[in-house]
Formats: structure tokens, C-alpha cells, sequence
């Protein structure tokens, strides 16, 4: 299966300079980009994101897409993010659900289910986040978040669009705010992501199940995303932090390529 690493740039990078500078950076890759098998998709910034289709629309491996947008497609909702314009751009991928989102914004999880269905019906693909709390890990809760979790977002998400959908397996604690922190082992990704399959498979079908790809994010980095893509058989990466400097990604995107070929 074709690896995925996505660049979640967060609310980074926010000035016109420092865009400027990492478009440029990354683009010295142009070469190296142009021949992967391994997928890119990179998430500016919103106000960023046509400026990042234009300048990478003639790369294949990259695409581009939104942190967040609102579940409808268009209409009086000051300040909302509809997906129909990243999809009218050229867009293709919106990540929902990220626990910033829930924390700072205060989506809860039937928000993000109602998110998740306005995406989908558009025809774009979702990265749906998907992970326990610290509490929740400390009370060996993980399972049951991740299936309450689970079966909120795709109580309505009919198996036709299960190619359109991505998962990301991302433990609240384990994404790095400042501080410096250990993702879980390579066994305790493999658990969840087992996890996670079962839950689809119960729901949907092993045939339907296996479209899904599950990618871990929180802390990923170029010494990790070999354990991370390969022991642990993650289908990818969400990056955030180590996104922001272009090196460090390419890096990243380097080792995960030349190991799968
Ligand atoms: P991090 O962020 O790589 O900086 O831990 C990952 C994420 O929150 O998507």
C-alpha cells in the first residue's frame, strides 16, 4: 500500500516570509518530489493553501488540503471554511477532527462526524484524527475512546466512500506542544491500529475494511518514521512540528520512499 505523509503546519509559518521561504526550501526538492511513490499532501496555513496549489500543481506526489472546514457547503456562517473552494482550486484532502480543534475550539465529536459527511460528499478525501487523552490512557481506556470515537465519526458514512476515507491514529498526549515527548512503542501503535481495523471490519467487511489506510501522527521525525511506517506498519504520518522545516521533511519523505521500493 502507498505510503502517506501529511505536513500539518498548524497555525506555523504565518508570516508572508516565512511561507515564502518554505515554499522555496521545499521546492529544491522539485526533482526528488516529481518521481516518489510515496504520497505528500501538505495543509498550510488556510490563508496559504491557493498559494500552495498553484505553486506545487505541477508536482504529482503533492497535494494540498485544510486543516479544518465547516460541514456546510456554503451560506451565513461568518468565519466558516468551505471544502467546496479547496475542491474548485484543486484541493483534495481536509484533516477533521484534530484534538487542537477539540481542545481550543471546542468541536466536539459530532461535530466532526457532521464534518466528516460534508467532506465526503463533496468528494474529497478526510483524514480523520483519531486518539486518547492522557486521562483516558492512564484508566487503560484507550479501546473503548477509540471506538466511541470511531463510531461516532462513521455512524452515517456509507462503505461507497471507505476509499475516500483516512485515519489517523494520534494519542492526544503524544503530540508535541513545546516540550519534547516519546510516541508510544512500535507494539502499542501496532494495538491500536488493530484496533481501529477490527472496528472496520465489524462494521463494514474485511473488503471494504482494507481501502482505509490508518497513519499515525504525534511526534513523528526523521529518527522515528522508519519504526513508525515499517515496524509498526502505519500506512503514513501526520507531521507537525517537523513539517516546518523543509529538510527535516524531505527526510522524513526520503527514508519512508527508499524503504518502500
Ligand atoms: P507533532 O504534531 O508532529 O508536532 O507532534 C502532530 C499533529 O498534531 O498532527
Amino acid at each position: 500500500m502507498q505510503k502517506i505523509i501529511v505536513a500539518n503546519f498548524k497555525m506555523n509559518l504565518v508570516l508572508k516570509f516565512e511561507i515564502e521561504n518554505w515554499i522555496k526550501g521545499f521546492l529544491r526538492y522539485k526533482q526528488e518530489l516529481a518521481s516518489l511513490n510515496t504520497g505528500i499532501v501538505l495543509a498550510p496555513p488556510i490563508l496559504s493553501t491557493l498559494n500552495f496549489i498553484e505553486q506545487f500543481k505541477d508536482i504529482k506526489s503533492i497535494a494540498v488540503g485544510l486543516q479544518d472546514s465547516f460541514w456546510e457547503r456554503k451560506g451565513s456562517f461568518t468565519g466558516g471554511i468551505s471544502a467546496s473552494t479547496l475542491k474548485s482550486y484543486g484541493g483534495e484532502y481536509v484533516i477533521l477532527g484534530h484534538s487542537e480543534r477539540k481542545k481550543y475550539f471546542g468541536e466536539t465529536e459530532e461535530v466532526v462526524a457532521y464534518k466528516l459527511q460534508g467532506v465526503s460528499k463533496l468528494g474529497l478525501k478526510s483524514i480523520v484524527c483519531v486518539g486518547e487523552t492522557k486521562e483516558e490512557k492512564e484508566k487503560d481506556l484507550t479501546k473503548e475512546s477509540l471506538g466511541r470515537q470511531l463510531k461516532t465519526y462513521l455512524d452515517d458514512f456509507p462503505p461507497g466512500r471507505l476509499d475516500k476515507l483516512i485515519l489517523c491514529y494520534e494519542p492526544v498526549w503524544a503530540i508535541s506542544t513545546n516540550k519534547p515527548v516519546n510516541p508510544p512503542t512500535a507494539d502499542e501503535m501496532m494495538t491500536a491500529k488493530l484496533m481501529m481495523k477490527k472496528f472496520l471490519v465489524e462494521k463494514y467487511g474485511a473488503s471494504q475494511a482494507e481501502k482505509v489506510k490508518i497513519l499515525y501522527g504525534g511526534s513523528a521525525n526523521q529518527h522515528n518514521v522508519e519504526e513508525i511506517c515499517f515496524e509498526a506498519s502505519m500506512d503514513g504520518v501526520l507531521v507537525g512540528k517537523a513539517s516546518l522545516v523543509p529538510a527535516e521533511l524531505m527526510g522524513m519523505i526520503k527514508r519512508v520512499e527508499e524503504r518502500s521500493l
